[in-house]
């Protein structure tokens, strides 16, 4: 088994690059995107798992090296799981993530049903030869009101299940060890721990 001792963490996202990072071994070198001037693929996918692998495909195919990547996104029920794989486009869309996280709290309650909706997050990890896992995390919450001002996207109009504050609301340490992020990671981690 060949040991990783560098990892490129396939996203352009600085806030999951802090987060990806920071579960990761502090031993291992890890690159950006940006460090080897890579631009971002497409997202054709149809599903978190199809851009997360796509991603991974693209980036570690440009750089040669491992890739660990993300797609990750917030489905609301009463929204039909919407913005979904679309999150960070409904961002560009409506003009910033202020003004979709308004728009979502206006659309959920003129819905005047549930607020419930859950983080996803699939990770693939790809080498060079081809070989690659992926792995998904959900955590359930519900939206709500905006409240706080740390994490990054949707962060302050989720509030996880079993919590009484936002996403947006809880120190970085905090979110970092319960998100969707985390638990895909987990998941990831006992497939990969010996190859650190
Ligand atoms: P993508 O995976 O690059 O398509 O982007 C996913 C988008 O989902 C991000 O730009 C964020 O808007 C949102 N998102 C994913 N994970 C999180 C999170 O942990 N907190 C807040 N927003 C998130």
């Amino acid at each position: 088994m060949k040991k990783i001792n560098k990892l490129l963490i396939g996203t352009h996202n600085k806030g999951k690059f802090r987060e990806i990072s920071d579960l990761l071994p502090k031993k291992l070198k890890k690159i950006s995107p940006q460090d080897l001037k890579i631009e971002s693929p497409e997202e054709t996918g149809k599903s978190f798992e199809e851009n997360s692998e796509l991603k991974a495909n693209f980036f570690c195919k440009r750089s040669n090296i491992v890739t660990l990547s993300d797609d990750s996104g917030l489905e609301v029920d009463c929204l039909d799981g919407n913005p979904g794989i679309y999150s960070s486009r409904w961002a560009e869309k409506f003009g910033g993530f202020e003004n979709a996280m308004q728009e979502i709290i206006k659309m959920v309650k003129n819905k005047n049903k549930n607020s419930k909706a859950q983080f996803i997050c699939s990770l693939t990890i790809q080498w060079p030869e081809g070989e690659k896992i992926t792995e998904t995390g959900v955590i359930k919450g519900n939206i709500t009101e905006k409240k706080g001002n740390n994490g990054f996207g949707y962060d302050p109009i989720f509030i996880p299940d079993g919590y009484h504050k936002t996403f947006g609301e809880m120190n970085y340490k905090e979110k970092l060890l319960i998100d969707h992020r985390f638990i895909a990671y987990k998941k990831l981690e006992k497939k990969i721990k010996n190859y650190f």
